[in-house]
């Protein structure tokens, strides 16, 4: 949806990777850009909420502290806000300029976390974020599914190790993160074209080539 048409190849894409916690998009972001720096295509990978410098003072206000720091609303507000900056600061020049861009998380994230997980209703935040992006998405979004009590696990296991004192959303309960999957699982029924659903209970290079073939359908990159 960024630009142009399928298909061509000097054009710069727009791809976002979704999943719940611990579902290893960011290993995944970070493979796609070696093997598309061996393809001579230059990236920026970032990451959401943040991206920019005013968008990461937000990411610190939404992902420390309690679980229930903030209202759901206020929650979707500020990423919303994070968004908007990170959109017309970094990701629209990049493309512009001719950089692909790859993103860890982006509205689908809202969709899945603020609308279903936290309640305020899916076509609600789809509305948001209607209104902060216009027409502007991505081109691709790949969605890492993973049965959430592995992936809980795992994320918390990382934070163990890097306490970067960001798991409000680990610490969410059950309920919350099977939300999460079911509202993913929609949004790539809705649009099958865009979202991809990649099984990630598998080795990181097995994901790796999932990934790259829906990326190869995309740009025609062999
Ligand atoms: P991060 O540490 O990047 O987690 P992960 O490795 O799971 O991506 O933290 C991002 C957290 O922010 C994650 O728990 C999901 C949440 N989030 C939302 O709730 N809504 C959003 O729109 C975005 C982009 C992220």
């Amino acid at each position: 949806m960024a630009s142009a048409q399928k298909g061509e190849q000097n054009r710069a894409f727009f791809i976002t990777f979704e999943g719940g916690e611990g579902s290893g998009k960011s290993t995944q972001l970070r493979l796609l850009a070696d093997r598309l720096s061996t393809h001579g295509i230059e990236t920026l990978s970032t990451r959401e909420p943040g991206g920019s410098p005013q968008s990461e003072q937000i990411r610190d206000l939404v992902l420390q502290g309690d679980n229930d720091r903030w209202t759901p609303m206020t929650e979707a507000l500020l990423i919303a806000a994070s968004r908007a900056e990170h959109v017309s600061r970094k990701i629209i020049p990049s493309l512009a300029s001719g950089r692909w861009v790859l993103c860890d998380r982006f509205a689908d994230s809202s969709i899945a976390y603020q609308g279903a997980a936290r309640g305020l209703g899916t076509k609600r935040i789809a509305k948001l974020q209607r209104l902060v992006l216009g027409d502007f998405g991505p081109d691709l979004t790949l969605i890492l599914d993973l049965p959430p009590k592995l992936g809980l696990a795992r994320a918390l296991e990382r934070e163990a190790v890097l306490k970067t004192g960001e798991d409000r959303f680990e610490r969410a309960g059950k309920q919350f993160h099977k939300d999460i999957r079911r509202a993913y699982h929609k949004i790539t029924e809705a649009e099958p074209d865009r979202c991809k659903l990649i099984h990630a209970d598998a080795t990181i290079d097995d994901i790796h080539e999932a990934v790259w073939a829906h990326v190869s359908q995309l740009t025609g990159l062999t």
